[in-house]
């Protein structure tokens, strides 16, 4: 269980982006957002087309709802649905995470935690041989 950042902190960003990766080794962008007083977990991409809501300035928001930056869907903070433009009736991946004392925990059996900003933020070793996958 990898602590990640503080349930404050990502409330006074708005949003914070973290690279995971999966149980076949490939990386995965994740955000957490405000949801009430607490905090979901959400794939870093839309489920229309392959496009980041964080790209790397924070997810943009709009009244408790992630902003797709291609064609402008909403999607809910809180359960991940989508009800409106081209990703109608989808939902986002969720990622399991929990809160311990107003810190979020990462706590999903199929994510390992790997370092806080996005995949080309990665300054290992082998970064580039997982941004071509
Ligand atoms: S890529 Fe997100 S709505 Fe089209």
């Amino acid at each position: 269980m990898d602590e990640l950042v503080s349930v404050e902190t990502v409330h006074e960003r708005g949003s914070w982006l973290f690279t995971a990766e999966d149980a076949y080794g490939a990386l995965e962008e994740v955000v957490l957002v405000p949801c009430g007083d607490g905090v979901e977990a959400w794939v870093n991409r839309c489920t229309h087309e392959a496009q980041r809501f964080d790209t790397g300035r924070g997810v943009p928001m709009r009244n408790g709802q992630l902003v797709c930056p291609k064609h402008g869907s909403l999607f809910d903070a809180c359960d991940g649905h989508c009800d409106n433009g081209e990703a109608a009736g989808t939902t986002l991946p969720a990622v399991d995470i929990s809160t311990n004392r107003g810190t979020v925990v990462l706590t999903d059996d199929d994510y390992a935690f790997r370092h806080a900003g996005g995949i080309d933020d990665d300054e290992g070793p082998d970064s580039t041989s997982h941004l071509s996958l």
